[in-house]
């Protein structure tokens, strides 16, 4: 062991640590879900998790998983197209690609994994990809694996994503590159314009629907149905992690061209397992139970809309967005986490984030709403957070 790197690890953590910003793992003891048991906290409300539909614990979800464990057993100790895809892949994949509205979809074990193993297929030397400030972590590495130039735009500024159109119009294939929903902000990509301009100056659309698989849409088909632009944006790509089912997983929804050409040549499909069959009967189940109850989807949006009425009519103000995500902005990171650190203390599970995740100065508290909550937890919540909100000086 080389002491003196290790040593100097350490330095940059308790550094992290005298500032304030060091993050915490907490360890649950009970399923995802609107109350779980934490250690050393016991029972707590969760409210800021993606089990946007609750079905992180639904019990045909798991029935479906446990199934396939016993069909399947654990996994096939190889990559795809060596001898690792079961049925139940092509089951998922068939099934995604008709809830999303497209020829074809194939699943990846993460939407991390789909983001940064698809991009550097789909564009490569000689394109662009036009890519709003604000997307996710994935977007920006699978763009920095491409070979393909990059132009930012300001966030959702559909007057600079044209300039930046204009500007490369001699160039090979264009990619518009956008969050549907951005899972800092909340609020969604200017989806109908962005399909306007990719039809105008002749663009490929990818959107990366993670946070709006599920929860946008009155059938939870994401932000693309939302604003009634389904089938008109080339690429998907979404999480299984979240809304469907909450394990892990991620996909991309497109043509048959674009599925054919991943499953040919995208790194994570060639070189790595696939999804665990557990997963994809889970998620697939998943799919199926918010196909046959979009309930869900107002139950989700009906708490959402409470949580920001209530946390509006005690003093905060919550960024106002149409989605499950509610930021409240609060400054810096260390006061982020310190306030978050306080709602655990009264029972409240919402986490802070600050700088690198988001810009210096802008830390803020990530409320997001589920179907899973019941008023009861979310008045119990909003209690919390006076009391909180009051201690630290904030109201
Ligand atoms: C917009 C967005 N894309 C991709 C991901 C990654 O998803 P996964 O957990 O499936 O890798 C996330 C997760 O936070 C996300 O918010």
């Amino acid at each position: 062991m080389n002491q003196e790197y290790h040593q100097s690890l350490e330095n940059s953590i308790r550094e992290m640590e005298s500032k304030g910003t060091l993050k915490r793992l907490r360890y649950l003891q009970s399923p995802m879900d609107a109350r779980v048991r934490m250690e050393g906290k016991g029972e707590i409300i969760i409210l800021s998790s993606n089990n946007y539909l609750g079905l992180s614990n639904h019990p045909q979800v798991i029935q479906a998983g446990r199934e396939a464990l016993q069909h399947y057993g654990a996994g096939t100790a190889s990559v795809r197209f060596i001898c690792g895809t079961f049925s139940i892949h092509r089951e998922l994949e068939q099934k995604l690609a008709s809830f999303m509205g497209s020829e074809a979809a194939l699943s990846y074990v993460s939407c991390w994994n789909a983001n940064t193993g698809a991009i550097p297929v789909l564009v490569g030397e000689g394109d662009v990809i036009i890519s709003d400030e604000l997307n996710h972590a994935s977007i920006i590495d699978g763009v920095r694996l491409s070979r393909a130039r990059r132009l930012i735009y300001k966030h959702a500024d559909m007057e600079e994503l044209e300039e930046r159109l204009k500007s490369c119009q001699d160039a090979g294939t264009r990619l518009i590159v956008t969050d549907g929903v951005f899972s800092m902000e909340g609020d969604l990509a200017p989806l109908q314009r962005i399909v306007e301009l990719a039809r105008a100056y002749d663009a490929v659309t990818l959107v990366d629907d993670s946070h709006g698989t599920g929860v946008m849409g009155r059938g939870g088909r994401g932000v693309a149905e939302h604003f009634g632009v389904l089938g008109q944006v080339d690429v998907i790509t979404g999480t299984l992690g979240k809304a469907l089912g909450g394990a892990a997983g991620g996909f991309v929804a497109s043509s048959s061209q674009v599925i054919e050409l991943l499953t040919q040549s995208s790194r994570p499909q060639i070189f790595s397992n696939a999804l665990p069959a557990t997963i994809a009967a889970s998620a697939l189940k998943a799919v199926e139970v918010l196909e046959g109850n979009s309930s869900l989807v107002k139950k989700l949006h009906d708490n959402a809309e409470y949580l920001r009425a209530g946390l509006r009519e005690r003093g905060f103000h919550p960024l106002d967005a149409p989605s499950a995500i509610i930021p409240i902005l609060v400054g810096e990171t260390s006061f982020a986490i310190r306030m978050s650190e306080k709602l655990l203390d009264e029972g409240i599970f919402v986490t802070g984030f600050g700088y690198p995740v988001v810009p210096e100065g802008k830390a803020r508290l990530r409320v997001q709403s589920s179907a899973a909550l019941e008023r009861a937890d979310i008045d119990q919540a909003l209690e919390a957070f006076s009391k909180v909100g009051t201690e630290v000086g904030l109201l």
